[in-house]
Formats: structure tokens, C-alpha cells, sequence
């Protein structure tokens, strides 16, 4: 039979509660679609990990985990104890790099039963597809501070953006776009006020479309893109942006269609080198985190995305089926959704649809 090695990560806050549901979606429809996850747990690439240890993760984490088919990830930080810059550096953003991401694909579809908080919006108004740029562009380590406690005191860092790490996250945008029924590419730009990066970006973009006429484009600076998500979510099918407009349009667009927490990504390294991570949009909440409540659909969705990747599409399929049959029926939403249903509830209907 058909037969995955998973590193099931579950990290920090809420990212514990929810990674649980995941699994017990993943293990029901492995045994209804007759395939077989082999799943490892690791406790690093979490700050309690970074407390005992000093580190976010263990000199040999490649070795651990690289060897993977994917990656199964909750969310990292809680800023009370650890700072987020460390976190994040010491963990999900090495994932990111170190293998290869360099696509995060982020779904955003208004679905069935969900409350939208745009007015008059209907499913099937809002379903397209955010592609970042996961590896490069506005999170670079290149910088410093210069004069530390002096009045001259002053900081930089540079955007990097280089001719290949933007044409292969164009090409997967363009291609998925070509997929899509309808064709259509946007691209987020600020080439007015950002003068040498963002040119830079556009000028690839206009040289990549040549390579597909079957798919319409069309660029907008990030200020305006970001109101036209609210105003006309209608018009977008494919939105591809640098690593921090994507960062910013995948909260806002989930935001759009209802809540946070049902957002899914993939951190996908292409060419399968290395494993992908699949993990919600969403943070480790620490807010909500130890009370049971949060939404675990993201990181279910993720699975579902995970599940695609690794070919079984039908499976995938199956969850986003459950997933949709379950919002339908209020009772069994969390609070985000407007239901009172808690995180185990929630996850529990979703794998009993299936
Ligand atoms: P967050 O996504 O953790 O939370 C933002 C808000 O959304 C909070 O009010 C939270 O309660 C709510 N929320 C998030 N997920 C939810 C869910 N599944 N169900 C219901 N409500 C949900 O973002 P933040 O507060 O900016 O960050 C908190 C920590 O998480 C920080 O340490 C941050 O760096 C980290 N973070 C990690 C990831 C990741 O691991 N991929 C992503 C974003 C933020
Ligand atoms: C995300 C998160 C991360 C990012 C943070 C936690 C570094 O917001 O996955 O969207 O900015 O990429
Ligand atoms: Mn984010």
C-alpha cells in the first residue's frame, strides 16, 4: 500500500491543540482511502524547547526531519517568554530556507455557512489562490545597527530580490493561473514609492507573461490592492507578491472570508528536494491558547493541502468536503464562526463526516 513518513511538529500555544485535529482528519481518511501515514512527533522548533535547550531546534533538525516525505507544522512564538525575531528565526523561517520553500501557497475562499463580513458577498465570490515569495525579498538578514546607544544610533536592512528567486515563484504563479478557469494573474507591486526593488519585480513579471498569453494580468500597488480584497474580492484568481505583501495579503484575505482560522498554507519547495511544510496562516495564539477554543479547520485544511502534495488528491478532496459540511451546521463552528463548539468538537465532526 501507498505509505507517507510525516514529521508532525506541533509547536508552541494553540498550535498544540490544533496540530491533534489535524492528525485525527489525516489518520481517518488514510484508513477510508487506503494509504498509510507514518507519523514522527518532535517536541522542538518550540519556545519550551528554547527554554530548556537554548535553542529553537537541535544542531542535527535537517538530519530529523529533512528525510521526510512532508512536514506536518502548527505555529511557533509565544513573545511573553521568547522574542519573536528569535523564535522564528530559529525555526519555521530556517524550514522555509533551508529547504527551499519558496512557494507559500494560501488559499482564500469564502465557503458555505460561514459569516462574511463584506457585505452582500456570496460564495463563489470570493476563491482565489495567494502565492508568495517565501525565501527572499523584504526578510533578509542583510543589515545591521550601526552606533548602538550612541544619538547616532540608526539601523538597516535590504530587501534582496534576485532574478531567479522571483522568476521561479512567477512561473508557479503563472502556471497555476493556467490551471485556473480563469486565467487571470495579479501582481502586488509598490514600484511607485519602492524605487529599485519593486521596478525590479515588475519588470520580471511583464517579461515572464510573455511566456503565457493564455493568462490575463494586471498589477496593483499593495495600498490599493489591499482596499480592492475588501471592495472587490470578485476580481482575483491568482495574487502572486514578495515575501512581505504576501505575508500580509494572505491574513486579509482569510480576514475577507470569514475568519483566520480556517486558513491553510503550503510551504512548497517545487521541485521536491526537500520536504514541504504544511501549516495554518494563523499564529500560536496565545490569547486563546490553553482554553480549547480555537479553530482547528486551518490546520486541517493544511492537511488536506499536504495530502495534494503528496498525490493523493482524491483524500484531499474528501477533507475539504467535510470541512464544508461541518460550517454548514452552526452548532459544530467555534466562537470565531460565531458557534460555541471548541476545538475537539469541531475536529472530531469533521473526521466523523468522513
Ligand atoms: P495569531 O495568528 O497567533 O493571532 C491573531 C489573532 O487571531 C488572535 O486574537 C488569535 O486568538 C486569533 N486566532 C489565530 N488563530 C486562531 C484560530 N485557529 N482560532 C481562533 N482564533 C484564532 O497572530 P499574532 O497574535 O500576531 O502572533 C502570535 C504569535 O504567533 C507570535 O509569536 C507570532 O510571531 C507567531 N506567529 C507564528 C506563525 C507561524 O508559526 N506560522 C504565524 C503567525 C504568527
Ligand atoms: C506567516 C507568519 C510568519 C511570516 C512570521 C511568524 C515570521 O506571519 O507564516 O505568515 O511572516 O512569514
Ligand atoms: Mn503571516
Amino acid at each position: 500500500t501507498r505509505s507517507y513518513r510525516v514529521a508532525v511538529v506541533p509547536g508552541d500555544g494553540i498550535g498544540k491543540e490544533v496540530v491533534p485535529e489535524g492528525v485525527r482528519v489525516l489518520e481517518k481518511i488514510a484508513k477510508r482511502h487506503g494509504f498509510t501515514l507514518k507519523l514522527d512527533w518532535y517536541d522542538f522548533s518550540s519556545c519550551d524547547y528554547y527554554l530548556k535547550h537554548g535553542r529553537m531546534m537541535p544542531e542535527d533538525w535537517k538530519e530529523q526531519i529533512g528525510g521526510h516525505d512532508a512536514i506536518f507544522f502548527g505555529a511557533v512564538g509565544w513573545p511573553a517568554r521568547v522574542p519573536d525575531h528569535v523564535s522564528l528565526w530559529g525555526s519555521l523561517l530556517l524550514f522555509r530556507r533551508d529547504f527551499d520553500q519558496y512557494v507559500n501557497l494560501r488559499p482564500v475562499k469564502l465557503l458555505p455557512g460561514v459569516p462574511c463580513p463584506l457585505a452582500g458577498r456570496k460564495p463563489g465570490d470570493i476563491d482565489f489562490m495567494v502565492v508568495r515569495e517565501n525565501t527572499e525579498g523584504e526578510y533578509s538578514s542583510i543589515g545591521g545597527k550601526m552606533f548602538p546607544g550612541t544619538a547616532r544610533e540608526f539601523v538597516v536592512q535590504e530587501t534582496v530580490m534576485t532574478r531567479v528567486g522571483i522568476d521561479r515563484v512567477l512561473k508557479y504563479a503563472f502556471e497555476l493561473a493556467q490551471r485556473r478557469p480563469k486565467r487571470h494573474l495579479t501582481s502586488a507591486t509598490k514600484s511607485n514609492g519602492i524605487s529599485i526593488t519593486m521596478p525590479y519585480w515588475d519588470e520580471r513579471v511583464e517579461e515572464m507573461s510573455k511566456g503565457y498569453p493564455d493568462v490575463r494580468w494586471d498589477k496593483y500597488h499593495i495600498d490599493i490592492l489591499t482596499a480592492n480584497f475588501v471592495l472587490h474580492p470578485d476580481w482575483f484568481d491568482v495574487v502572486v507578491g514578495s515575501n512581505l505583501f504576501g505575508d500580509i495579503l494572505s491574513d486579509l484575505g482569510p480576514a475577507c472570508a470569514g475568519t483566520i482560522g480556517i486558513a491553510a498554507a503550503a510551504n512548497i519547495n517545487p521541485e521536491r528536494n526537500y520536504p514541504s511544510v504544511f501549516e495554518p496562516v494563523h499564529g500560536s495564539a496565545p490569547d486563546i491558547a490553553g482554553q480549547g477554543i480555537a479553530n482547528p479547520i486551518g490546520q486541517i485544511w493544511s492537511g488536506a493541502m499536504m495530502l495534494d502534495h503528496l498525490g493523493e488528491h482524491e483524500a484531499a478532496g474528501a477533507i475539504l468536503t467535510a470541512i464544508e459540511r461541518v460550517l454548514a451546521e452552526k452548532t459544530l463552528r467555534t466562537r470565531d464562526l460565531g458557534g460555541n463548539a471548541d476545538t475537539v468538537a469541531c475536529g472530531k465532526a469533521i473526521a466523523e463526516m468522513i
